[in-house]
């Protein structure tokens, strides 16, 4: 849900009137009385979006509101760019939340952040529940029982959460990641960081990775399988904005895993870091569970509610005058990066490029 009953006050703060989609709030345990108290009007979707000025998204609907309405949210316009030409064909306006820079001043706007966040400690959840072992070593009068060892390859966002939660259930853990500057930050959660030699960087710009060449991609899964027989669970999160996910972990890698091992990829919407990854399904490869969840953030809405909403209402309260006038401001570095389409056109030079569009 974009806003919950507690940024109702922040934004009437800021003199913003807020209309809440009846019952939108329910499942994440935001039942409309609740927005009611909080001095929000509440009326059915349809009125809402024919209503509002500006619309807050979880994902922005493909269908664009035929108006000049602002629309905030989830749209993945370098995935998705035909999302942004829809939306300027329309005379909308559309902000993404994936675009916002990661420089400190927009830290608390970082919405991916935060459900890559909530991701990464579900993920290892998903592993345990599946895992025919437990996680920390237990030692009872019918024996000792030894750690599972968890590896974690992609340490972002999501996996550095992985790494902490797995460590918090007791398992041995390692990760591994393509930017080097992740090591410390490995080893201060006190986990084991892989070193696999490639020939070359994968930083990329903002903190992101880089796509690999073909053969440092070889490489670096020879290397990797040697340290994945050794797992009870691999759990993979490597991303690269705006491309496919990068495929780390084929099927004979996989196979290379003792069975009841568990990979649990949180790349499956992006393509998968696992070659047998299925979108939203659960794979068994020769007795190796793949599970390939989607939208993990939706199983804990609750909190994925709460610190979404602060996202949303902390980016748009940056675009709001202190007399409580909008103000698109294209000087001010989070409007202009996030900003994908306004006054008819698509105006983000990115998504720009790869609609094939001149400025
Ligand atoms: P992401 O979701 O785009 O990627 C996840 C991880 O996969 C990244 O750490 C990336 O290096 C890794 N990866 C990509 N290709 C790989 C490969 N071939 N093999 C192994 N790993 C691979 O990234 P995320 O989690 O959104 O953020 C990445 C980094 O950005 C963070 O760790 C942090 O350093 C930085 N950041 C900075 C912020 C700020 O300054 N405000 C806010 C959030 C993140």
């Amino acid at each position: 849900m974009a806003a919950t009953p507690r940024v109702l006050d922040l934004l009437k703060k800021s003199g913003v009137e807020t209309w809440i989609e009846s019952g939108a709030g329910l499942e994440s345990g935001f039942p409309d009385d609740e927005y009611i108290a909080k001095g929000g009007r509440v009326a059915p979707a349809a009125a809402v979006r024919e209503n509002a000025q500006i619309l807050l998204h979880v994902r922005v609907p493909a269908e664009p509101p035929g108006r000049d309405a602002i629309a905030i949210g989830f749209c993945d316009p370098l995935s998705d760019p035909a999302i942004a030409a829809r939306y300027a064909q329309a005379g909308a306006t559309l902000f993404s939340m994936e675009l916002v820079p990661r420089i400190t001043r927009a830290q608390s706007m970082d919405a991916l952040s935060s459900m890559a966040s909530i991701a990464g400690y579900k993920a290892v959840l998903l592993a345990a529940v599946n895992l025919p072992r437990i996680f920390p070593m237990m030692t009872t009068a019918a024996g000792t029982m030894p750690p599972a060892r968890v590896l974690v390859i992609g340490a972002g966002v999501a996996g550095l959460q992985a790494i902490a939660t797995a460590r918090r259930l007791g398992a041995v853990v390692s990760g591994y990641d393509v930017r080097a500057a992740v090591k410390e930050q490995i080893e201060s959660l006190g986990a084991k960081f892989v070193n696999i030699k490639i020939e070359e960087s994968g930083e990329g710009e903002g903190g992101y990775a880089k796509a690999l060449s073909e053969a440092a991609i070889r490489s670096q899964r020879e290397q990797m399988a040697q340290v994945m027989k050794e797992q009870d669970v691999v759990i993979t999160t490597a991303a690269v904005p705006g491309k496919k996910a990068p495929l780390l972990v084929t099927r004979e890698m996989l196979r290379a895993m003792a069975p009841g091992s568990i990979l649990v990829d949180l790349a499956a919407e992006r393509g998968g870091n696992c070659e047998v990854t299925r979108a939203g399904e659960t794979v068994v490869e020769q007795g190796v569970m793949v599970l390939g969840p989607v939208n993990v953030p939706a199983t804990v809405p609750r909190h994925a509610s709460e610190m979404y909403a602060r996202n949303i209402v902390t980016f748009l309260k940056n675009m709001i005058t202190k007399d409580g006038q909008l103000n698109l401001d294209l000087n001010d570095e989070i409007t202009r990066e996030t900003l994908v389409a306004r006054g008819g056109e698509v105006v983000h030079p990115k998504v720009q490029a790869l609609l094939g569009v001149n400025a």
